[in-house]
């Protein structure tokens, strides 16, 4: 049974798994480690530089030494132990070609029960199998589930290819960085089970489903298609323990009618003077009155220009707050523990009610 699979996987997790998604400038590990104290799968982000000496390296090592102690486990025991949390990568970089090198030995002390692989660059079709093998064969205990985010049905068979044993469907609803183009998830979810199934039959492959889920119902939603774990993360971005600055929590809960008042677009990192996100991906965000400038053919120069001015000025109503889709189920900030078990709960009701229907 599939509620069976995730607990045999993640043995400190209940049913149905409730996931935080690993967010940048989001899910640290005070977040991770709530949502796991609670049943759930809590993940962290990791930085994307992978340089030898980076920042962000010791900032990982720090805060997974954190975790054992936040979750009052051992760290000393180098048996094969598993941290119950997991770690979110981002490997579009061209220094993810340091992961073996720089990250894995940090991941290996550790021991994290997944790994969470997203965004590889067209241009190095090598990285994320590579980062299996290097994590396949560091010659420890540690044997981590790895995950890998797709947002297309032929993403899903390259990852399976690649060793994923998770596979996160990221529908179009999503908040944040995702392929540009794709599907929901009602019908990409069963769509790269069906592939799964019957592609790879000798696998043990499980599928999650992310994007657009604000609440129980949507989990619900999410389990009838045949997803095993259910990710969130705009929902996530108004925990308490989230690393989100107040002005884009207060966003979320003041946006409704994500539909609208969300939109899929490359602007979004390009106003920022991001241009390091390969084509293949764009990102969705609340619409602002800089998005609507754009959107009204001011020029891109023009609109960096008046984002700065308005960082500058504190009019934070015109800087960029990633969100999905499920925006408007997102009424207040509330514990990471208390979201994960009241979206699980919901989820139980919502399943319940489905029952009494028929
Ligand atoms: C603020 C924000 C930051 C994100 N950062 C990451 C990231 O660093 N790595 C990653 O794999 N996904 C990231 N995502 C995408 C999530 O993994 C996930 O697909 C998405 O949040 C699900 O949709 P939802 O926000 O509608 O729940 C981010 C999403 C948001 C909203």
């Amino acid at each position: 049974m599939a509620g069976s699979r995730m607990k045999s996987w993640f043995p400190t997790t209940a049913s149905p798994l409730i996931i935080n998604a690993p967010m940048k400038g989001v899910a640290n590990i005070k977040l991770a480690t709530e949502v796991a104290k609670v049943g759930g799968l809590g993940f962290i982000q990791f930085g994307r530089d992978f340089e030898p000496g980076s920042s962000t390296l010791k900032q990982l090592d720090d805060e997974l030494s954190q975790a054992w102690k936040l979750l009052g486990l051992e760290t000393s025991k180098d048996d094969g132990s598993t941290l119950p949390i997991g770690v979110g990568i981002l490997t579009y970089m061209p220094s993810a070609r340091h992961f073996g090198e720089t990250v894995v030995p940090i991941l290996k002390r550790h021991r994290p029960a997944a790994i969470w692989l997203f965004a590889p660059s067209p241009e190095t079709p090598e990285t994320h199998s590579n980062i299996v093998k290097e994590i396949k064969s560091q010659g420890s205990p540690w044997n981590p589930k790895i995950v890998v985010q797709v947002g297309s049905v032929a993403a899903a068979r390259e990852a399976a290819t690649h060793g994923a044993d998770i596979i996160v469907a990221q529908g179009v609803d999503a908040g944040g960085h995702q392929w540009a183009q794709g599907a929901g998830i009602i019908s990409l979810v069963p769509e790269i089970i069906d592939v799964v199934r019957n592609e790879f039959p000798d696998r043990e492959i499980a599928v999650w489903a992310a994007g657009g889920i604000g609440d129980g119902r949507g989990a619900a939603a999410a389990l009838a298609l045949g997803a095993e774990g259910t990710v969130l993360g705009t929902r996530y971005i108004v925990a308490l323990e989230s690393d989100a600055q107040d002005y884009k929590k207060k966003a979320i809960i003041a946006t409704s009618d994500g539909g609208f008042n969300t939109v899929k677009s490359y602007f979004h990192d390009h106003v920022q003077g991001d241009l390091s996100w390969p084509e293949l991906y764009d990102g969705r965000a609340i619409v602002t009155p800089t998005y609507q400038d754009h959107a009204s053919g001011v020029p891109l120069e023009e609109s960096q220009k008046r984002l700065k001015a308005a960082q500058e000025s504190g009019d934070v109503s015109k800087l960029v707050t990633w969100s999905g889709t499920g925006v408007g189920l997102i009424k207040k900030e509330q514990p990471a523990a208390e979201i994960t078990k009241e979206v699980r709960e919901q989820a139980l009701g919502a399943i319940a009610k489905v029952k009494s229907f028929l």
